[in-house]
């Protein structure tokens, strides 16, 4: 359960958590008309640092763009206000939330009127697939559902209302006794899971799904990619069909939230060795000695919260 902190930055300025409160007529709520991030917050040992935050909060000013919801503060400010966020909260690590919303105002679907509100929360959040799934992996299905056709819902933009697809996905895996389930794009071909990009490995080589196929482009995704490159595994974006999985040596998900998580199963058809392949382990030992702070921060992903100053709107 979501355990409080004490405070939620809201448009500039810092309230109590309780105070973080919308109308129920607020427009997101009858039409979805929000975007948001997820971000993790490590601890190191020169304190807390956040992963990738300008990169999250560029997408999240992207996903806005799509929806021409104008967000009124730079992408340092909300960087910034992010770092404080963390500190005004004494959190070491934490799992960020920026929200981006269509607030009170008229009720039709044109919201061209309604104000624009934005929330930075954080919290304490552990694994997210569970604290074994890093080394024993996880037991997935394909789901009968697949991800938004293109030109419907746009995948580039992280909406609140593609996460009814998700969460579709998502239920109907945990109803048949799965983790997670992977989804299909229109075409037939593997695109993500409900929260997670997919890779497949064969033969010591790592395909993932290109932006085409209805993908989030995740920012785990692509440090991915960068580690993969530095330690020598191929990657390629390709179509990739549903029967690669049943006979990959490695498949995984990444994802702020799963992090690298290997795959053991899918759809009851074991895959690989039936637990955490050689290229997972040396991307999950690359991943985490960065975010840990044991290895040097090459790509500069960390961002120390103690160094930032306070924000103000633009
Ligand atoms: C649908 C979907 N795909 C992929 C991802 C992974 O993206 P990221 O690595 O930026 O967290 C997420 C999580 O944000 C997601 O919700």
């Amino acid at each position: 359960m979501l355990v409080p902190t004490e405070k939620i930055w809201h448009n500039g300025q810092f309230i109590p958590w309780n105070d973080a409160r919308i109308h129920v007529l607020s427009h997101v709520v009858s039409y979805g008309s929000s975007v948001f991030e997820g971000i993790r917050c490590y601890a190191t040992p020169a304190g807390p640092a956040i992963f990738r935050v300008r990169d999250h909060v560029r997408r999240m000013v992207d996903s806005a763009k799509i929806y021409r919801i104008a967000v009124p503060y730079t992408i340092e400010q909300l960087s910034g206000a992010l770092a404080e966020l963390v500190r005004v909260n004494k959190m070491s690590a934490c799992y960020l939330r920026p929200i981006v919303l269509r607030g009170y105002g008229n009720m039709g679907v044109f919201a061209g009127e309604n104000p624009v509100e934005i929330y930075l929360a954080c919290w304490e959040w552990g694994r997210y697939l569970g604290e074994e799934a890093l080394s024993e992996g996880v037991d997935v299905c394909v789901s009968s559902w697949n991800r938004m056709a293109p030109n419907t819902l746009p995948a580039l933009s992280k909406a609140g209302a593609n996460y009814m697809n998700s969460q579709l996905i998502k239920m109907e895996a945990m109803a048949n006794g799965y983790d997670e389930g992977i989804a299909l794009d229109p075409a037939g071909y593997i695109s993500e899971g409900s929260g997670e990009n997919i890779f497949v490995v064969r033969d010591g080589k790592a395909m993932t799904p290109p932006l085409a196929a209805s993908v989030l482009p995740g920012i785990t995704r692509d440090s991915v990619m960068r580690l993969a490159e530095d330690i020598g595994i191929p990657v390629v974006e390709a179509n990739i069909p549903r029967e690669a999985l049943y006979i990959a040596d490695e498949v995984f998900f990444t994802g702020t939230a799963a992090e690298i998580t290997p795959i053991r199963s899918v759809d009851h058809i074991q895959v690989g060795s039936g637990r955490r392949g050689p290229a997972a382990e040396a991307l999950q030992k690359e991943f985490f000695a960065i975010i840990e702070g044991s290895k040097p921060d090459r790509h500069n992903w960390l961002t120390a919260v103690n160094a930032q100053q306070p924000v103000t709107a633009a």
